[in-house]
């Protein structure tokens, strides 16, 4: 989704703000735009560009601008009105006085704009934001800070703001509520950032603006109020991402280097979480009695998340004997789940800032439901809403197809399972040990996984031209042929659906003719021989079929055209093994196709918008 990153120091502002608007590409994104205070003649300068920042670069360099230390910078992903230039930010009042970026969607837009309207204001995009600079505008005495704070009071839903003004360039104003911001402290220059990557070479000093707070930030000071004009003493964190977490490092795509991350991510997981054979889960935020009593769990979360936590419903079902019900967060929120006392939910996020889920969370504490999240971002809103928090550490994710996020979650709700398994002595001392004696392994058997990826990559190659793609599992591997469906089709934009494959004689069989191509995951387990039944159905009808199956399975490929093997584990652990090569074929196809694997189309990498 949009990007904002803001500068004041004593430094020309725009290549600062053009290099944070690159390291927010990833967000997802079709016109960008900065807005300067210039020093020279104590005007407000805006250029904008639809398409790629070297659009806006391009323009930069045949209308360059300098003398200007403070200005504000956005990457657009459309919402209100299409992607074009008068749509993109910064907006500006009618006298370009005033600058404004805007995360976020402004509920009650139609009514400002018309009252605005009414006044004589004249609007030139059809953007929610637009009003913002209007109000502000009207409302500007000459002190910014009150005038924004007074222009917010006006505005409903969700924001994260940052205003300029030509009258005081020395000056720049930050908002939130709902859409996340961060401020980045340096010396003798201060930022602001929706995302910690835009400023991690310039500071790892941050302050997580929280909602419903605003910030006034000058060379050497930032202030913080509450809306109502409380002052706030600033928390200070420090980022522990290196600079080189959100770099390729010679990988050509984030997402390759992110799927040859998981070992490490899963081997720091092993190593802060399992302590003599006990699972340690600080920060969860409940005690083991609270824990103890939990009767049922809802798990919500959105798109590949969402498939890690129908994975967790099998664990913690199969492990601690909890009965669990997992949701689409868009469709939980809606639907008057029914909640009971000793109900937990569970929220699974690698940003921790997708709208829906977070409005799933809220609404089920609002009905007193006690959550915690599993989550990636440090300090998100999701964290900061739930009771507790189980981090998995993944570093950040720039790909906008989830990988490494993915199998933490899922390492993640494992160790969940476990310890809710022995609370509720559902596990013996020795099953547990055999349990995590395996787990321990997953680091390095990723290792000997990857070291197939070229065996992948020659199967990419005599797969990419097929127009439709069909996964199927069983069992604990149902949400692994959902998630490598959606894998592919949102990076190659080749459809592909993901089914149980108990459900493809009830209609996808249909699909089946030797134009198909069927991704079968059937690794050894108690459905291994329902799913070689399923390879031999597709089989007669000519499909042509990748199995992934367990190193020794040698039958197998008696039926699939290619199999691909995956060292042999404890069945409930596989989701974990079959992913990389479910994201290796994704990768290795869109490649071949030529998309942009890192920013496919239309995709935003955290969706905070419903
Ligand atoms: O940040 P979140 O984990 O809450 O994001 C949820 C989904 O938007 C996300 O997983 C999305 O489906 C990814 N693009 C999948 O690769």
């Amino acid at each position: 989704m949009c990007g904002i990153i803001g500068y004041i120091g004593s430094k020309e502002a725009t290549p600062i703000l053009l290099e944070g608007l690159k390291k927010l590409e990833y967000r997802g994104y079709d016109s960008s735009g900065v807005g300067v205070c210039s020093a020279k003649d104590g005007k407000i300068i805006v250029r904008k560009a639809q398409g790629k920042i070297r659009h806006l670069e391009d323009l930069i360099k045949s209308h360059p601008i300098t003398h200007a230390t403070t200005g504000i910078s956005h990457t657009r992903w459309a919402t209100h009105g299409a992607p074009s230039h008068r749509n993109s930010h910064p907006h500006c009042d009618v006298k370009q006085t005033i600058a404004v970026v805007h995360n976020g969607i402004i509920e009650n837009y139609q009514e400002l704009r018309q009252e605005l309207q009414k006044k004589g204001v004249k609007f030139v995009s059809e953007t929610d934001t637009e009003v913002v600079g209007h109000l502000v505008a009207e409302y500007f005495k000459g002190d910014l800070v009150k005038a924004v704070q007074k222009a917010i009071g006006r505005v409903r839903g969700a924001f994260a703001f940052g205003v300029i003004c030509s009258a005081d360039p020395n000056l720049l104003v930050a908002a939130r509520v709902g859409s996340p911001l961060i401020i980045g402290i340096g010396k003798g220059e201060n930022f602001i950032a929706s995302d910690v990557p835009a400023i991690l070479d310039k500071t790892k000093r941050v302050i997580y603006l929280k909602d419903g707070e605003m910030a006034a930030l000058t060379r050497d000071d930032v202030k913080i109020w509450k809306f109502d004009g409380k002052p706030v003493t600033p928390k200070i964190d420090t980022v522990t991402f290196t600079v080189g977490s959100a770099q390729k490092e010679g990988y050509p795509h984030f997402m390759l280097k992110e799927i040859h991350e998981q070992p490490h991510v899963l081997a720091q997981m092993i190593k802060s979480r399992i302590k003599n054979d006990h699972v340690v889960l600080d920060g969860i935020g409940l005690s083991d009695n609270q824990l103890k009593s939990i009767k049922n769990i809802y798990i919500v979360a959105c798109g590949t998340a969402y498939h890690a936590g129908m994975v967790g419903k099998y664990l913690i079902e199969k492990i601690a004997g909890i009965p669990v019900v997992v949701d689409a967060a868009s469709e939980f929120r809606y639907r008057e789940p029914i909640l009971q006392k000793n109900t937990l939910i569970l929220s699974v996020s690698q940003s921790g800032e997708t709208a829906d889920t977070l409005a799933a969370v809220r609404d089920a504490r609002a009905r007193g439901a006690k959550a915690i999240t599993i989550c990636n971002a440090v300090g998100s809103s999701l964290v900061r809403e739930s009771d507790g928090v189980l981090y998995t550490h993944a570093g950040p994710e720039i790909g906008v197809a989830s990988t490494k996020a993915y199998t933490a979650q899922i390492g993640m709700l494992y160790l969940f399972a476990l310890k809710l398994g022995e609370l509720h002595k559902k596990l013996s001392d020795q099953e547990r040990h055999k349990i995590i004696k395996e787990f321990k392994h997953i680091p390095s058997l990723y290792k000997t996984i990857l070291q197939q990826k070229e065996h992948v990559a020659q199967i990419a190659k005599k797969k990419f031209r097929f127009g439709c793609f069909l996964f199927l599992g069983r069992n604990v591997n149902y949400p692994s042929a959902l998630e490598g469906a959606l894998k592919l089709k949102e990076i190659s934009y080749i459809p592909a659906e993901g089914y149980a494959a108990g459900e493809m004689k009830h209609g996808p069989i249909a699909l089946i003719d030797e134009y198909r191509a069927v991704v079968c995951i059937a690794p050894q387990s108690e459905v291994y021989e329902k799913m070689i039944s399923n390879i031999q159905e597709i089989r007669a009808r000519k499909g042509k079929i990748t199995a992934i199956a367990t190193e020794g399975d040698k039958d197998i490929s008696k039926h699939a055209d290619y199999v691909i093997y995956i060292p042999k584990i404890d069945p409930l652990l596989t989701p974990l093994l079959v992913a990389i090569p479910l994201q290796l074929i994704a990768y290795y196809i869109a490649v071949n196709l030529g998309c942009d694997v890192d920013q496919p189309r239309n995709l935003a990498k955290s969706v905070t918008v419903e």
